[in-house]
């Protein structure tokens, strides 16, 4: 990628110390603007997307989505409108589609596209080009699918399988990204795809799938669906995405005395875990659960109202990791910043995300003189006083940059954070929102 020096030289400096306060609504949730853009893409008739996240990953699949031949409306930076093509609709690409950093992305095509009449390549950035793709493979391959990586990496090389068989499969690991790429992959098969998950992973996709009219059964940790159903075009109504909203969460939790309000959050139970380990550490967190009907597929959004209060440090049991998944990076602040130790094991996926994030969050705690040991599996730390300051390398890694900016708060020099462009694939405005609230934040 042409701009890829410029991009890897956009840093942040944090001034030390000051506090957060004030109401605040954070940008879509990225998880579900991707969904809402592939399901309204497949889906007969035109869907209407509020609240979307203009971010960089949903924009690389909205391009994908346009390069398939599918007409897509923006009447504003969060409204999109989909004109869906239906269930064979898509058309070749002319080249490969480009996911950016978007692992949701290049995985839920990989399952969407694996059915198809024609051939297709994904690629990404260079962090998504070494990221696991088998884990989506072997499922779809069961299926029939014919797809080539590079030892299991990207490029995905997808040769079209139009006739798909069900299967059941039992997922090895809890993760909602090779779930929904087989549910893709199961809506175009012939015969009832079953999956069954690990532990809960997020259900968006199920629930975004009901939302669309198609028939799927849920039971414990299965889920069933029937090959050849068709989408009908809907309305999808994007909350603010908690996972945006836990750095200002954890924010607040430091440094919030005089409280902050985060309005409009998706509260899905599959999203939400690290409200329940805060709360374990001390947290004083209030959740404001809004009406939001009860139509098939509803997300459940609410507002919460968090205050600062000390804290203390907790165990991290394995069966917890998913449903805090992409919470660690701002977790791990918060511990850091509390009394006592906190161990958390049984998190291996955290290594195969936009960094090796144990490895990223345990180097740069150092950095700010927190005592941690790196463990294969997860991290354990000892609770400082208070942070020193440093440069942080943020690996690209969006999270592992907004994560170090909120641990300024409780440092006693700058923190400069390198690397950071990456930030604008799931929060755009993070800066200006960040110094809205307090954070003495520039980008330079
Ligand atoms: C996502 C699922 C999670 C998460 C990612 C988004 C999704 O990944 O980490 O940021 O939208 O399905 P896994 O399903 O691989 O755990």
């Amino acid at each position: 990628m042409s701009d890829a020096p410029a991009r890897a030289a956009a840093r942040y400096r944090v001034l030390p110390g000051g506090g957060v306060a004030g109401t605040f609504t954070v940008p879509g949730d990225k998880s579900i603007s991707h969904r809402a853009l592939m399901l309204g893409a497949i889906a007969t008739g035109d869907t209407r997307i509020g609240g979307f996240l203009a971010g960089e990953d949903c924009l690389s699949t909205l391009g994908a989505l346009t390069a398939l031949g599918v007409r897509i409306e923006r009447p504003s930076d969060t409204e999109v409108l989909v004109h869906g093509v239906g269930m064979e609709g898509l058309a070749a690409p002319t080249a490969p589609l480009d996911m950016g950093n978007a692992g949701t992305a290049m995985r839920l095509f990989t399952g969407l596209l694996a059915p198809q009449k024609f051939n297709s390549t994904l690629i990404g950035d260079a962090s998504l080009m070494r990221r696991p793709m088998q884990r989506v493979v072997v499922p779809l391959a069961m299926m029939g699918a014919q797809i080539r990586t590079h030892d299991g990496r990207p490029p995905v090389e997808i040769r079209g399988t139009p006739h798909l068989r069900a299967i059941h499969y039992s997922l090895p690991v809890a993760s909602a990204q090779v779930k929904s790429a087989v549910l893709l992959a199961g809506l175009a098969a012939a015969g009832r795809t079953r999956l069954t998950e690990p532990a809960p992973s997020r259900d968006h996709t199920e629930r975004m799938l009901a939302a669309f009219g198609v028939a799927l059964e849920r039971e414990g940790r299965s889920i069933a669906l029937e090959g050849g159903q068709r989408l009908t075009a809907t309305q999808v109504a994007v909350p603010a995405d908690f996972s945006s909203a836990a750095f200002f969460i954890v924010a607040a939790c430091l440094a919030g005395a005089a409280g902050v309000t985060l309005t409009n959050v998706g509260v899905n139970p599959t999203r939400t875990g690290l409200l329940e380990l805060l709360r374990r550490m001390g947290a004083d967190i209030r959740v404001h659960e809004r009406a939001v009907g009860g139509a098939p597929g509803a997300e459940p959004v609410a507002d919460l109202e968090i205050r600062q209060s000390p804290l203390h440090g907790i165990t991290v049991h394995e069966s917890e990791v998913p449903l805090s998944i992409d919470e660690f990076p701002a977790f791990f602040v918060a511990a850091a910043c509390a009394s006592g130790e906190t161990l958390v094991r049984g998190a291996l996926e955290l290594r195969v995300k936009e960094s090796d994030r144990l490895a990223a969050m345990a180097d740069g705690l150092a950095t700010l003189g927190v005592e941690n040991q790196l463990l294969p599996d997860g991290l354990w730390l000892r609770g400082a006083e208070g942070l020193g300051g440093g440069t942080i390398d943020s690996r690209g890694d969006h999270r592992i940059a907004m994560a170090f900016a909120v641990a300024a708060l409780k440092a006693s020099a700058p923190i400069e954070i390198l690397d950071v462009a990456n930030v604008a694939t799931s929060f755009p405005g993070f800066v200006g929102l960040a110094r809205a609230a307090g954070l003495r934040i520039e980008a330079l």
